[in-house]
């Protein structure tokens, strides 16, 4: 059973998001779990003004996602930050490369689940994870949120991201508030659900 994160981070919160999204799924029998990032889009000179080029090193490693490896993935669970209230660019341009895929219903009745991070907590992160699924639902994916049996998503004595819709991080303004204890027990709690849904329909 093989579940794939397939994420895009410009400045390391989401890379961290899926690291913990990676731990939850790999915890899970037989589970094969891959970490992919899409292409960059922007120009490196675009990246240096935006302070985003000597982060992106740290995560240079990790593979760039090639459009048929979703076909082998039993399960997916997508990353991406908010940019104004929506998907990023970089992943929605991947999505628009996999026209093909859908032409011949290859991701239909693959699980499929979304995180994301935004500056501010009312910043537009449930637009951004729901706008994300509907993407999945054109796809025929089933859609996997993150339930309230994950009760640290109701908590009220600290802040925090999260929803039923997935996990989720709120970077600060500066981008110098890090995913908190919580929020990496929400994405390790989402990539352990989806892997464990994932192995009752595939294994
Ligand atoms: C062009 C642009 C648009 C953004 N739009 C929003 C927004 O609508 N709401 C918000 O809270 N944060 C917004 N942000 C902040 C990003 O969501 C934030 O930098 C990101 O979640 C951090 O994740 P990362 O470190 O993985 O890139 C925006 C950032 C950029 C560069």
């Amino acid at each position: 059973m093989k579940v794939l994160i397939l994420y895009y981070s410009m400045y390391g919160h989401i890379y961290r998001m899926a690291q913990a999204v990676r731990e939850g799924a790999v915890g899970v029998k037989g589970a094969e779990v891959q970490l992919r990032r899409v292409p960059e889009t922007l120009s490196e000179e675009i990246l240096a003004k935006m302070g985003a080029l000597e982060v992106q090193k740290s995560f240079a490693h990790v593979p760039v996602c090639q459009v048929d490896e979703l076909a082998a993935a039993d399960a997916i669970i997508f990353g991406a930050p908010t940019r104004f209230g929506n998907v990023c660019g970089q992943m929605r341009q991947f999505l628009d490369a996999t026209g093909g895929l859908w032409a011949k219903n290859a991701l239909v009745g693959k699980v499929g689940s979304v995180f994301t991070s935004s500056a501010t907590q009312h910043g537009g992160q449930e637009s951004t994870l729901l706008t994300f699924q509907v993407t999945l639902l054109h796809h025929g994916m089933v859609v996997v949120g993150l339930p309230y049996a994950f009760a640290g998503q109701t908590r009220m004595d600290e802040i925090t991201g999260g929803s039923p819709y997935g996990a989720s991080t709120i970077a600060g303004g500066d981008g110098s508030r890090q995913p908190s204890d919580n929020e990496l027990e929400a994405a390790r709690y989402q990539g352990r659900h989806v892997a464990q849904i994932a192995a009752k329909l595939f294994a």
